[in-house]
Protein backbone atom coordinates (compact mmCIF):
# COMPACT_ATOMS: atom_id res chain seq x y z
CA UNK A 1 0.00 0.00 0.00
CA UNK A 2 1.02 3.41 -0.78
CA UNK A 3 0.34 6.19 1.10
CA UNK A 4 0.50 9.86 0.41
CA UNK A 5 0.17 12.16 3.71
CA UNK A 6 0.03 15.68 2.89
CA UNK A 7 1.24 17.96 6.02
CA UNK A 8 2.98 15.51 7.85
CA UNK A 9 5.75 17.52 9.14
CA UNK A 10 3.02 19.45 10.97
CA UNK A 11 1.77 18.29 14.44
CA UNK A 12 -1.22 15.52 13.53
CA UNK A 13 0.36 14.59 10.32
CA UNK A 14 4.29 14.09 11.73
CA UNK A 15 2.06 11.67 14.72
CA UNK A 16 0.25 10.05 11.77
CA UNK A 17 3.53 8.81 9.73
CA UNK A 18 4.87 7.47 12.78
CA UNK A 19 1.74 5.52 13.75
CA UNK A 20 1.49 4.20 10.03
CA UNK A 21 5.13 3.34 10.15
CA UNK A 22 4.74 1.71 13.32
CA UNK A 23 1.27 -0.51 12.73
CA UNK A 24 1.95 -1.12 8.81
CA UNK A 25 5.47 -1.71 8.58
CA UNK A 26 4.98 -3.17 4.65
CA UNK A 27 3.43 0.48 3.48
CA UNK A 28 5.06 2.96 1.79
CA UNK A 29 4.50 6.42 3.62
CA UNK A 30 5.00 9.41 1.25
CA UNK A 31 4.75 12.62 3.07
CA UNK A 32 4.35 15.83 1.09
CA UNK A 33 4.67 18.69 2.76
CA UNK A 34 5.28 22.59 1.84
CA UNK A 35 7.13 23.58 5.13
CA UNK A 36 5.29 26.35 6.09
CA UNK A 37 6.01 28.22 9.29
CA UNK A 38 3.88 25.54 10.82
CA UNK A 39 5.87 22.36 9.47
CA UNK A 40 9.09 21.31 10.83
CA UNK A 41 11.28 19.09 9.17
CA UNK A 42 13.31 18.32 12.29
CA UNK A 43 9.95 16.81 13.43
CA UNK A 44 10.38 13.60 11.01
CA UNK A 45 14.50 12.76 11.41
CA UNK A 46 13.84 9.44 12.71
CA UNK A 47 11.83 8.36 10.04
CA UNK A 48 14.37 9.86 7.60
CA UNK A 49 16.06 7.30 6.75
CA UNK A 50 13.24 4.41 6.97
CA UNK A 51 13.07 2.89 3.55
CA UNK A 52 9.46 2.73 3.39
CA UNK A 53 9.59 6.76 3.98
CA UNK A 54 10.03 9.88 1.52
CA UNK A 55 9.87 13.94 1.77
CA UNK A 56 8.99 15.37 -0.80
CA UNK A 57 8.53 19.59 -0.41
CA UNK A 58 5.58 20.66 -1.87
CA UNK A 59 2.70 22.90 -1.64
CA UNK A 60 -0.31 21.21 -2.27
CA UNK A 61 -1.86 24.00 -4.27
CA UNK A 62 1.13 23.14 -6.76
CA UNK A 63 -0.79 21.17 -9.78
CA UNK A 64 1.87 20.45 -11.89
CA UNK A 65 4.21 18.95 -8.88
CA UNK A 66 1.38 16.96 -7.17
CA UNK A 67 0.47 15.50 -10.79
CA UNK A 68 3.98 14.67 -11.32
CA UNK A 69 4.01 13.00 -7.66
CA UNK A 70 1.10 11.01 -8.48
CA UNK A 71 3.07 9.61 -11.61
CA UNK A 72 5.72 8.39 -9.67
CA UNK A 73 4.26 6.85 -6.34
CA UNK A 74 0.72 5.53 -7.88
CA UNK A 75 -0.24 6.14 -4.92
CA UNK A 76 -3.45 4.08 -3.40
CA UNK A 77 -4.49 6.12 -0.65
CA UNK A 78 -4.17 9.75 0.12
CA UNK A 79 -4.41 11.11 3.82
CA UNK A 80 -5.05 15.01 3.58
CA UNK A 81 -3.33 16.96 6.87
CA UNK A 82 -2.19 19.93 4.53
CA UNK A 83 -4.06 23.22 5.90
CA UNK A 84 -3.14 26.38 7.52
CA UNK A 85 -4.68 25.37 11.04
CA UNK A 86 -4.79 28.43 13.14
CA UNK A 87 -8.00 30.45 14.07
CA UNK A 88 -6.24 33.61 15.03
CA UNK A 89 -4.00 33.31 12.16
CA UNK A 90 -6.95 33.20 9.87
CA UNK A 91 -8.66 36.42 11.74
CA UNK A 92 -5.77 38.60 10.78
CA UNK A 93 -5.66 37.23 6.80
CA UNK A 94 -7.86 34.66 5.22
CA UNK A 95 -6.23 34.36 2.31
CA UNK A 96 -3.97 31.68 2.34
CA UNK A 97 -6.87 29.15 4.38
CA UNK A 98 -9.22 29.73 1.36
CA UNK A 99 -5.95 28.88 -0.75
CA UNK A 100 -4.51 26.09 0.94
CA UNK A 101 -7.89 24.66 2.47
CA UNK A 102 -10.50 25.08 -0.80
CA UNK A 103 -7.99 25.71 -3.47
CA UNK A 104 -5.25 22.42 -2.44
CA UNK A 105 -7.82 20.17 -1.57
CA UNK A 106 -9.28 20.49 -4.83
CA UNK A 107 -6.02 19.80 -6.35
CA UNK A 108 -5.43 17.03 -4.57
CA UNK A 109 -8.42 15.23 -5.47
CA UNK A 110 -8.03 16.40 -9.04
CA UNK A 111 -4.98 14.09 -9.34
CA UNK A 112 -6.91 11.21 -7.30
CA UNK A 113 -9.47 11.67 -10.41
CA UNK A 114 -6.83 11.71 -13.24
CA UNK A 115 -4.83 8.90 -11.81
CA UNK A 116 -7.39 6.72 -10.04
CA UNK A 117 -7.31 5.92 -6.05
CA UNK A 118 -8.79 3.64 -3.54
CA UNK A 119 -9.49 5.81 -1.00
CA UNK A 120 -8.88 10.09 -0.48
CA UNK A 121 -9.53 11.02 3.00
CA UNK A 122 -9.66 14.23 4.60
CA UNK A 123 -8.86 15.18 7.76
CA UNK A 124 -11.29 18.20 9.01
CA UNK A 125 -12.56 19.56 12.42
CA UNK A 126 -15.57 20.02 14.88
CA UNK A 127 -15.08 24.11 14.11
CA UNK A 128 -17.31 23.28 10.57
CA UNK A 129 -20.64 22.39 13.13
CA UNK A 130 -20.39 26.40 14.75
CA UNK A 131 -20.33 26.22 18.58
CA UNK A 132 -22.61 25.01 20.78
CA UNK A 133 -24.24 27.47 24.36
CA UNK A 134 -22.45 26.54 27.71
CA UNK A 135 -25.96 25.81 29.25
CA UNK A 136 -26.75 23.25 27.02
CA UNK A 137 -24.46 20.77 28.50
CA UNK A 138 -26.84 17.80 26.16
CA UNK A 139 -26.04 19.49 23.08
CA UNK A 140 -23.43 17.34 20.96
CA UNK A 141 -22.50 17.61 17.68
CA UNK A 142 -22.95 14.34 15.39
CA UNK A 143 -22.47 13.69 11.41
CA UNK A 144 -25.71 15.44 10.77
CA UNK A 145 -25.36 18.60 12.69
CA UNK A 146 -25.64 21.37 9.98
CA UNK A 147 -22.19 23.26 8.90
CA UNK A 148 -22.57 26.45 10.53
CA UNK A 149 -18.91 28.61 10.39
CA UNK A 150 -17.91 31.19 12.74
CA UNK A 151 -14.04 31.49 11.50
CA UNK A 152 -12.36 32.25 8.13
CA UNK A 153 -10.53 28.96 9.14
CA UNK A 154 -13.74 26.73 10.07
CA UNK A 155 -15.16 28.37 6.81
CA UNK A 156 -12.14 27.15 4.38
CA UNK A 157 -12.38 23.87 6.34
CA UNK A 158 -16.09 23.76 5.52
CA UNK A 159 -15.53 24.54 2.27
CA UNK A 160 -13.11 21.86 1.50
CA UNK A 161 -15.30 19.12 3.33
CA UNK A 162 -18.88 20.25 0.86
CA UNK A 163 -16.28 19.90 -2.35
CA UNK A 164 -15.35 16.11 -0.72
CA UNK A 165 -18.57 15.29 -0.95
CA UNK A 166 -19.45 17.09 -3.69
CA UNK A 167 -16.43 15.28 -5.65
CA UNK A 168 -17.77 11.73 -4.56
CA UNK A 169 -21.33 12.41 -5.53
CA UNK A 170 -20.33 13.85 -8.88
CA UNK A 171 -17.56 12.06 -10.02
CA UNK A 172 -17.82 8.81 -7.47
CA UNK A 173 -14.31 9.96 -5.87
CA UNK A 174 -13.95 7.29 -2.75
CA UNK A 175 -13.69 9.57 -0.03
CA UNK A 176 -14.17 9.68 3.67
CA UNK A 177 -14.24 12.60 5.69
CA UNK A 178 -13.41 12.77 9.67
CA UNK A 179 -14.27 15.59 11.97
CA UNK A 180 -12.12 15.38 15.01
CA UNK A 181 -12.17 17.66 18.53
CA UNK A 182 -9.08 19.61 19.88
CA UNK A 183 -5.86 17.63 19.88
CA UNK A 184 -2.75 17.50 22.00
CA UNK A 185 0.54 15.77 22.80
CA UNK A 186 4.06 15.83 21.17
CA UNK A 187 5.32 18.19 18.53
CA UNK A 188 2.22 20.60 18.79
CA UNK A 189 3.38 24.27 17.67
CA UNK A 190 3.57 26.25 20.46
CA UNK A 191 1.02 29.05 19.00
CA UNK A 192 -1.69 26.70 20.14
CA UNK A 193 -3.45 26.73 23.69
CA UNK A 194 -1.84 23.49 25.57
CA UNK A 195 1.88 23.93 23.97
CA UNK A 196 2.18 28.10 24.41
CA UNK A 197 1.02 27.62 27.97
CA UNK A 198 3.55 25.35 29.19
CA UNK A 199 6.32 26.74 26.84
CA UNK A 200 5.29 30.53 28.18
CA UNK A 201 5.38 29.00 31.82
CA UNK A 202 8.75 27.59 31.36
CA UNK A 203 10.26 30.68 30.90
CA UNK A 204 8.10 32.86 33.65
CA UNK A 205 5.99 34.95 31.26
CA UNK A 206 2.28 36.00 30.70
CA UNK A 207 0.07 32.85 30.12
CA UNK A 208 -2.62 34.89 27.72
CA UNK A 209 -6.23 33.55 28.46
CA UNK A 210 -9.02 35.05 25.91
CA UNK A 211 -12.02 36.72 27.21
CA UNK A 212 -12.92 34.91 31.18
CA UNK A 213 -11.61 31.62 29.80
CA UNK A 214 -14.76 29.80 29.84
CA UNK A 215 -14.66 28.76 26.24
CA UNK A 216 -15.17 25.03 26.44
CA UNK A 217 -13.14 22.30 24.09
CA UNK A 218 -13.07 18.84 24.03
CA UNK A 219 -9.48 17.26 24.00
CA UNK A 220 -8.49 14.49 22.38
CA UNK A 221 -5.03 12.66 22.69
CA UNK A 222 -3.07 12.82 19.45
CA UNK A 223 -2.26 9.23 18.75
CA UNK A 224 -6.40 8.33 19.79
CA UNK A 225 -7.15 10.65 16.60
CA UNK A 226 -4.03 9.17 14.55
CA UNK A 227 -5.92 5.92 15.19
CA UNK A 228 -9.11 6.58 14.36
CA UNK A 229 -8.08 7.93 11.14
CA UNK A 230 -6.42 4.48 10.62
CA UNK A 231 -9.36 2.81 11.36
CA UNK A 232 -11.69 5.15 8.93
CA UNK A 233 -9.34 4.49 5.92
CA UNK A 234 -8.86 0.95 5.90
CA UNK A 235 -12.70 0.12 7.30
CA UNK A 236 -14.94 3.22 7.07
CA UNK A 237 -17.80 3.48 4.23
CA UNK A 238 -17.29 5.50 0.86
CA UNK A 239 -18.71 8.57 1.48
CA UNK A 240 -19.52 9.00 4.90
CA UNK A 241 -18.66 11.39 7.72
CA UNK A 242 -16.70 10.37 11.24
CA UNK A 243 -17.26 12.57 14.16
CA UNK A 244 -13.91 11.84 16.54
CA UNK A 245 -14.00 12.70 19.86
CA UNK A 246 -13.23 11.77 23.63
CA UNK A 247 -15.81 13.07 25.76
CA UNK A 248 -13.26 15.50 27.40
CA UNK A 249 -14.72 18.64 27.77
CA UNK A 250 -12.89 21.45 30.06
CA UNK A 251 -13.03 24.86 30.62
CA UNK A 252 -9.91 26.86 28.79
CA UNK A 253 -9.28 28.10 32.59
CA UNK A 254 -8.51 25.09 34.03
CA UNK A 255 -6.53 23.61 31.10
CA UNK A 256 -4.03 26.38 32.04
CA UNK A 257 -4.23 26.34 35.78
CA UNK A 258 -3.86 22.63 35.65
CA UNK A 259 -0.53 23.24 33.47
CA UNK A 260 0.43 25.54 35.97
CA UNK A 261 0.41 23.35 38.82
CA UNK A 262 1.91 20.38 36.96
CA UNK A 263 5.12 22.73 36.25
CA UNK A 264 5.09 24.33 39.68
CA UNK A 265 4.00 27.81 38.35
CA UNK A 266 1.99 30.12 40.58
CA UNK A 267 -1.74 31.00 38.75
CA UNK A 268 -0.62 34.97 39.07
CA UNK A 269 0.69 34.32 35.53
CA UNK A 270 -2.22 33.99 34.18
CA UNK A 271 -3.30 37.34 32.59
CA UNK A 272 -6.75 37.72 30.97
CA UNK A 273 -6.77 39.31 27.24
CA UNK A 274 -8.98 40.51 24.66
CA UNK A 275 -11.54 37.76 23.60
CA UNK A 276 -10.93 36.64 20.52
CA UNK A 277 -13.20 37.92 17.49
CA UNK A 278 -16.18 35.32 16.81
CA UNK A 279 -14.94 33.01 19.68
CA UNK A 280 -16.55 29.65 19.77
CA UNK A 281 -18.20 29.12 22.69
CA UNK A 282 -17.91 25.12 23.32
CA UNK A 283 -17.05 22.32 21.13
CA UNK A 284 -18.52 19.05 22.00
CA UNK A 285 -18.55 15.58 19.96
CA UNK A 286 -20.81 12.82 19.89
CA UNK A 287 -18.39 10.05 18.74
CA UNK A 288 -21.56 7.08 18.63
CA UNK A 289 -20.88 6.74 15.20
CA UNK A 290 -17.14 5.62 15.25
CA UNK A 291 -17.78 3.61 18.35
CA UNK A 292 -20.52 1.97 16.94
CA UNK A 293 -19.40 0.59 13.48
CA UNK A 294 -15.84 0.81 13.85
CA UNK A 295 -15.23 -0.07 17.42
CA UNK A 296 -13.23 2.67 17.88
CA UNK A 297 -12.45 4.83 21.29
CA UNK A 298 -10.25 6.98 22.73
CA UNK A 299 -6.92 4.75 25.26
CA UNK A 300 -5.71 7.89 26.30
CA UNK A 301 -7.29 9.43 29.56
CA UNK A 302 -7.04 13.39 29.59
CA UNK A 303 -5.20 13.43 32.99
CA UNK A 304 -2.39 10.75 31.59
CA UNK A 305 -2.09 12.38 28.40
CA UNK A 306 -1.15 15.96 29.79
CA UNK A 307 1.33 14.87 32.07
CA UNK A 308 3.22 12.66 29.43
CA UNK A 309 2.58 15.86 26.78
CA UNK A 310 4.19 18.18 29.17
CA UNK A 311 7.24 15.56 30.14
CA UNK A 312 7.68 15.49 26.22
CA UNK A 313 7.99 19.29 25.96
CA UNK A 314 10.19 19.16 28.87
CA UNK A 315 12.75 16.75 27.57
CA UNK A 316 12.48 18.01 24.11
CA UNK A 317 13.15 21.86 24.43
CA UNK A 318 15.91 22.17 21.22
CA UNK A 319 12.48 21.20 19.11
CA UNK A 320 10.65 23.97 20.18
CA UNK A 321 13.45 26.29 21.03
CA UNK A 322 14.44 26.51 17.64
CA UNK A 323 10.66 26.89 16.34
CA UNK A 324 10.10 30.12 19.01
CA UNK A 325 13.88 31.99 18.16
CA UNK A 326 12.62 32.62 14.33
CA UNK A 327 9.54 34.15 12.67
CA UNK A 328 7.55 33.18 15.68
CA UNK A 329 8.67 35.88 17.89
CA UNK A 330 7.09 38.71 15.21
CA UNK A 331 4.08 36.52 15.07
CA UNK A 332 3.65 36.80 19.19
CA UNK A 333 4.85 40.29 19.60
CA UNK A 334 1.96 40.89 17.10
CA UNK A 335 -0.31 38.95 18.54
CA UNK A 336 0.29 39.31 22.24
CA UNK A 337 2.30 42.52 22.18
CA UNK A 338 5.72 42.87 24.42
CA UNK A 339 4.24 40.12 27.05
P1 LIG B 1 -0.34 22.10 11.63
O1 LIG B 1 -0.54 23.55 11.36
O2 LIG B 1 0.48 21.68 12.80
O3 LIG B 1 0.31 21.41 10.34
C1 LIG B 1 -0.08 21.71 9.05
C2 LIG B 1 0.96 21.14 8.09
O4 LIG B 1 0.50 21.39 6.75
C3 LIG B 1 2.35 21.79 8.22
O5 LIG B 1 3.35 20.81 8.19
C4 LIG B 1 2.44 22.69 6.99
O6 LIG B 1 3.76 22.88 6.52
C5 LIG B 1 1.59 21.91 6.00
N1 LIG B 1 1.03 22.77 4.95
C6 LIG B 1 0.38 23.96 5.10
N2 LIG B 1 0.05 24.46 3.90
C7 LIG B 1 0.47 23.56 2.97
C8 LIG B 1 0.40 23.51 1.55
N3 LIG B 1 -0.16 24.50 0.85
N4 LIG B 1 0.91 22.44 0.91
C9 LIG B 1 1.51 21.44 1.63
N5 LIG B 1 1.63 21.45 2.96
C10 LIG B 1 1.10 22.49 3.63
O7 LIG B 1 -1.79 21.49 11.69
P2 LIG B 1 -2.38 20.29 12.60
O8 LIG B 1 -2.82 20.84 13.90
O9 LIG B 1 -1.45 19.15 12.55
O10 LIG B 1 -3.69 19.94 11.77
C11 LIG B 1 -3.64 19.00 10.69
C12 LIG B 1 -5.02 18.88 10.08
O11 LIG B 1 -5.95 18.46 11.07
C13 LIG B 1 -5.57 20.21 9.54
O12 LIG B 1 -6.26 19.92 8.35
C14 LIG B 1 -6.53 20.69 10.61
O13 LIG B 1 -7.56 21.45 10.06
C15 LIG B 1 -7.04 19.36 11.16
N6 LIG B 1 -7.47 19.33 12.57
C16 LIG B 1 -6.63 19.80 13.55
C17 LIG B 1 -7.03 19.69 14.89
C18 LIG B 1 -6.14 20.15 16.02
O14 LIG B 1 -6.57 20.15 17.17
N7 LIG B 1 -4.89 20.53 15.77
C19 LIG B 1 -8.26 19.11 15.21
C20 LIG B 1 -9.10 18.68 14.16
C21 LIG B 1 -8.67 18.78 12.85
O1 LIG C 1 -11.56 21.85 17.40
C1 LIG C 1 -10.56 21.53 16.48
C2 LIG C 1 -9.68 22.73 16.23
O2 LIG C 1 -8.90 22.92 17.42
C3 LIG C 1 -8.79 22.57 15.01
O3 LIG C 1 -9.60 22.50 13.87
C4 LIG C 1 -7.81 23.74 14.89
O4 LIG C 1 -6.92 23.52 13.81
C5 LIG C 1 -7.02 23.83 16.18
O5 LIG C 1 -6.14 24.94 16.14
C6 LIG C 1 -7.97 23.98 17.37
O6 LIG C 1 -8.67 25.26 17.33
P1 LIG C 1 -8.92 26.13 18.67
O7 LIG C 1 -9.16 27.52 18.26
O8 LIG C 1 -9.91 25.48 19.55
O9 LIG C 1 -7.46 25.93 19.36
P2 LIG C 1 -6.49 26.97 20.07
O10 LIG C 1 -5.41 26.15 20.71
O11 LIG C 1 -6.09 28.08 19.19
O12 LIG C 1 -7.40 27.57 21.24
C7 LIG C 1 -8.02 26.73 22.19
C8 LIG C 1 -8.84 27.62 23.11
O13 LIG C 1 -7.93 28.42 23.90
C9 LIG C 1 -9.73 28.61 22.39
O14 LIG C 1 -10.94 28.79 23.14
C10 LIG C 1 -8.93 29.92 22.41
C11 LIG C 1 -8.16 29.82 23.70
N1 LIG C 1 -6.83 30.49 23.72
C12 LIG C 1 -5.95 30.18 22.71
C13 LIG C 1 -4.70 30.77 22.67
C14 LIG C 1 -3.74 30.46 21.55
C15 LIG C 1 -6.48 31.36 24.74
O15 LIG C 1 -7.27 31.61 25.68
N2 LIG C 1 -5.24 31.94 24.69
C16 LIG C 1 -4.34 31.70 23.71
O16 LIG C 1 -3.24 32.30 23.72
Amino acid sequence: MNIIVTGGAGFIGSNFVFHMLEKHPDYRIICLDKLTYAGNLSTLKSVMDNPNFRFVKLDICDREGVYKLFEEEHPDMVVNFAAESHVDRSIKDPSVFLQTNIIGTSVLMDACREYGIKRYHQVSTDEVYGDLPLDRPDLFFTETTPIHTSSPYSSSKAGADLLVMAYHRTFGLPVTISRCSNNYGPYHFPEKLIPLMIVNCLHDKPLPVYGEGLNVRDWLYVEDHCRAIDLIIHNGTVGEVYNVGGHNEMKNIDIVKLICHELGKPESLITYVQDRKGHDMRYAIDPTKIHNELGWLPETKFADGIKKTISWYLENREWWEEIISGDYQTYYERMYGQS
